[in-house]
């Protein structure tokens, strides 16, 4: 049985050119070859020639060949309030966005199949302990969150967390360990993966029995929601917005009636969430405008002179740095679902160092980039919208991503912006904490989600407490 199957796959990866995924066959016990076996069985190759030939030749990629034109423009964005009027506006858009979600209209979604390389990270990024007092686990915060407002609103929301190959077991086993963390409507998707091809676009071998495969970037949260059946059933469920953040920012608003209102209002397919650049060579990607439509323009593929631009202000012009939030309207991304979806997103390409083997099946752990990594961004759907929104935030209370084991954007960043932001609320409140140059406060305090996860819901809150806490260290507001 296994000879006919591999007699056909064999035939199969030779009209592809990936024969060499064989060449070990004769020599692996039969536990590696039926690993093989599965692995090779799961493999579109007519899907997988196609893109490898779409992403050896640039040019075939529209969307990649026009973010290289010098037609870029900086994306025009809905400004943060500043002015009486503008929070009066605030006020009825906050509004709208209640309504929404009081109607059960919007799914929380998290993605969190990310490697964590960089973090240098072993287990899922979700699980790391991430605030100042009670070490919460970065799941525990967004469930928190998505509790508040479940309380709040008097509503039930539907929580999606997308998982990786890597990801997907552990983090599951977190949750059942947690009990969910009280949320009762979470779903669990897989995202898809693809094998690290070399240079020339054949399969790279991980070992002698293993494709070296990578999950499919975020972009394949579309064809994971549609594969798992969940976006279907999140129709029935009567969700219309999927509120989309990353797992690594700890301060992203899972669901904020402000950002749901301006996307409702503008009959938006697909909002952003912005920040403003700090600095010219801050590693978030930017909105920008190609022929009258929104997109992201990555770090790396902006020009150095194009990021260094300044007004005559003296304000950076590509400043609207993505923080990776959007709301996505589930009819619009409906239209990626069961579609081949590639001809229409483009597959990125990353040159990693990927372990593989040598000639003789011999390991080989390269220090340098030997490959190609494929992944799909979940912005790139933003020229396929009609109507969609940037809405510009303010940092501190939006984000703070962990991306780094030290230095910039690493736990230890995150954990005194979380400071300072509670700080600024409880100085807003009028209590007396003092606090450096900066902003910080000289001892660790921390507000949990329950209580606030936003200045304007803290200042109600504790104007209606009967006993105020006094601020001292370790003090945990809940
Ligand atoms: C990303 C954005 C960048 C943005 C920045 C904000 C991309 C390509 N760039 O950069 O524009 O300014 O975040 O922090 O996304 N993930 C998956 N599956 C994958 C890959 C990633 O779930 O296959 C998740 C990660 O777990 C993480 C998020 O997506 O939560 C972002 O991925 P990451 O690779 O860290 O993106 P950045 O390069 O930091």
């Amino acid at each position: 049985m296994i000879d006919k199957q591999t007699k056909e796959l064999k035939l199969q990866f030779c009209k592809y050119g990936q024969e060499h995924v064989f060449k070990f066959w004769e020599i692996l016990s039969n536990e590696e070859q039926l690993q093989l076996l599965q692995q090779a069985k799961n493999l579109n190759l007519d899907y997988l020639s196609k893109i490898i030939e779409s992403v050896l030749h640039e040019n075939s990629q529209p969307a990649q060949a026009d973010k290289s034109a010098a037609s870029i423009t900086p994306a025009k964005f809905i400004k943060f309030p500043n002015s009486e009027v503008d929070w009066q506006k605030w006020k009825e858009t906050t509004a709208i966005g209640e309504q929404v979600i009081k109607d059960g209209k919007v799914a929380a979604f998290t993605v969190a199949g990310g490697e964590g390389t960089r973090l240098g990270c072993v287990v899922p990024k979700g699980t790391l302990q991430a605030t100042p007092l009670k070490k919460k686990s970065l799941f525990q915060i967004f469930a928190e969150k998505i509790k508040a407002a479940e309380r709040k609103y008097e509503t039930s929301i539907h929580w999606i967390i997308m998982t990786s190959e890597r990801t997907h077991n552990e983090t599951i086993e977190f949750f059942g360990k947690n009990d969910s963390f009280g949320i009762e409507n979470t779903h669990f998707i897989k995202q898809g993966q693809m094998p690290a091809i070399t240079y020339d676009g054949k399969i790279i071998m991980e070992t002698k029995s293993k494709i070296a495969m990578h999950p499919d970037g975020h972009g394949g949260a579309l064809k994971a929601l549609g594969r798992s059946g969940l976006l279907a059933m999140l129709e029935d469920f009567g969700v219309e917005i999927i509120s989309y953040f990353q797992v690594d920012n700890p301060l992203a608003r899972c669901i904020d009636p402000y950002f749901i209102g301006s996307h409702v209002k503008n009959q938006s397919q697909v909002s952003s969430r912005m920040i403003r650049k700090l600095y010219p060579e801050e590693k978030v990607g930017v909105f920008c405008e190609i022929r009258g439509k929104n997109c992201v323009v990555e770090y790396s593929d902006l020009t150095k002179e194009q990021a260094m631009l300044r007004d005559a202000t003296g304000n950076l012009i590509f400043c609207a740095g993505n923080t990776g939030t959007h709301l996505l309207d589930v009819p619009f991304i409906k239209q990626f679902n069961g579609k081949d979806i590639h001809s229409e997103i483009p597959y990125h390409v990353s040159q990693k160092a990927i372990p593989t083997v040598d000639s003789l099946g011999e390991p080989i752990s390269p220090q340098a980039p030997n490959g190609l990594k494929l992944e799909m961004f979940i912005f790139d759907i933003l020229p396929f919208a009609e109507r969609t929104i940037i809405l510009e935030s303010d940092r501190l209370s939006n984000f703070s991503p962990i991306k780094n084991s030290d230095g910039l954007d690493s736990l230890k960043t995150c954990l005194q912006d979380q400071l300072k932001l509670f700080t600024s609320w409880l100085l807003a409140a009028g209590t007396d904490i003092p606090t450096d140059a900066n902003g910080m406060p000289p001892f660790d305090i921390e507000i949990s989600p329950m209580f606030a996860d936003n200045k304007h819901d803290f200042l109600t809150k504790w104007e209606r407490l009967a006993t105020k806490p006094t601020i001292a260290a370790n003090q945990y507001i809940e």
